[in-house]
């Protein structure tokens, strides 16, 4: 694998399945439900409050809601309101199925913003890719996925980890220990790493998955001491992160020693494994709470205003907030033209976004350009940005795979 030439160099500072709604009416034209010409715009909102990943998924639902607000507050989109249906699917693939067909046909939503794990998104999938919906999914994950009907807000392995990897191997080694729950975007990551690896002359010394909601972590910890690894490549979730890090640091391991490096980890999971626990490791993200950009100082005043000025903002609650405008700025391009899911898609592909993490892009793919940073947590909860992306850069989905490619034509052999 080539390593590109992404990250210029910024470093700024050195290493310290559909489950039977089905009376419902179908809907089906070609490109999905067709908006009224006047009226509300229903969208559906589905994002846990509860579960194994609220922690952080319920963050995603306060930013989206604060954006369709803000909307309607300021007008709406060409003067009608944006009518959000809200459900929440518990953390559990099934039930996020059953809610997004429940939207889809009976709700009649133009789009559904949603979910955090891979494992929910891919229950989505047969419902929005059979009815022609559209799916605004904001969250990291694994690539390998070329579906017309997600717009992709999160970051794939090339934003993440093509740099963050080569980078600890040089500051802290190449001897890896990967961990993560046991799901589709753990094992598609390591995959990944493993690859980067071998090609920068590191090695894995475990790979470890636990089931999702894990919160024990004694045995983990136990074989981490004796393999005595460089790193711990860390795609925990959730509650299993904030369990993990507490027992990693009531353990006594040392971060300078062997720090563990996130790609899942923001301020909400460091903000509930608590800041002291959290200092000194590391996570690789496009947007970091402490960014300095004006349309971020509005962002997080505004959140901080609306839910507690103990609330945080983090990597994956920005794309939900700012997925919200990209959808708004579709339609606007719409003007009079017929709003179908198929159609607010077209219309997006190309947009730009001055998102609080900076300038974003909805590339032909449907996945986004983003700023990569990769940042050392410090015991207030915030991170410290080592290395900062000079320029946008641009999503490959299908990065570590040779041979494919995904295209604004869907998934091409290359
Ligand atoms: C994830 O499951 N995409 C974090």
């Amino acid at each position: 694998m080539k390593r590109r030439d992404l990250l210029k160099g910024m470093a700024i500072g050195g290493v310290a399945g559909a489950s039977g709604l089905g009376g419902f009416p179908g809907i089906w034209v070609k490109g999905g439900t067709a908006l009224a010409a006047s009226g509300d715009i229903p969208v559906g909102v589905l994002f846990s409050q509860t579960g194994a990943v609220a922690v952080v998924e319920s963050t995603l639902h306060d930013a989206c809601m604060m954006a369709i607000e803000e909307i309607n507050d300021s007008g709406g989109i060409q003067g009608r309101m944006l009518n959000p249906y809200v459900e929440d699917p518990a953390s559990d693939p099934a039930t996020f199925s059953d809610r997004a067909n429940r939207l889809v046909r009976r709700d009649r939503v133009v789009s559904i913003f949603g979910s955090y794990t891979s494992a929910s998104r891919q229950a989505v999938l047969p419902v929005v890719e059979g009815q022609n919906n559209l799916y605004w999914y904001p969250t990291l994950y694994e690539g390998r996925e070329c579906s017309r009907n997600v717009m992709y807000g999160g970051a794939v392995p090339n934003q993440q980890q093509q740099e963050f990897v080569p980078w600890l191997k040089e500051n802290f080694g190449g001897r890896f220990y990967l961990l993560g729950n046991d799901y589709v975007y753990p094992r598609e990551e390591n995959n990944v790493c493993r690859k980067i690896l071998g090609d920068i002359g590191g090695e894995v010394v475990n790979e470890e998955y636990v089931p999702m909601g894990h919160d024990s972590f004694s045995s983990v910890i136990s074989r981490i001491r004796r393999e005595e690894p460089d790193v711990i490549f860390c795609t925990l979730v959730g509650d299993s992160d904030v369990a993990f890090q507490r027992e990693y640091r009531s353990a006594g391991l040392d971060p300078e020693r062997m720090p563990v490096a996130s790609l899942t980890r923001s301020e909400v999971e460091v903000s509930a494994i608590g800041g002291d626990a959290a200092a000194g490791h590391f996570s690789s993200a496009p947007y970091f709470m402490g960014h300095d950009s004006p349309e971020n100082e509005r962002f997080v005043e505004a959140y901080l205003r609306r839910y507690g000025s103990d609330k945080v903002t983090h990597f994956v609650n920005e794309a939900a907030y700012f997925q919200v405008y990209q959808f708004k700025a579709a339609l606007e391009a719409l003007g009079d033209a017929e709003v179908t899911p198929a159609a607010i898609r077209d219309a997006a592909v190309g947009l730009r976004f001055q998102a609080p993490q900076g300038q974003v892009e909805i590339d032909g793919n449907l996945h986004t350009h983003l700023w990569p940073k990769i940042g050392q947590w410090q015991s207030d909860g915030q991170a410290k940005v080592l290395v900062e992306s000079s320029e946008r850069v641009a999503p490959e989905p299908y990065w570590a795979y040779e041979g494919q490619i995904c295209t604004a034509e869907g998934l091409q052999q290359a």
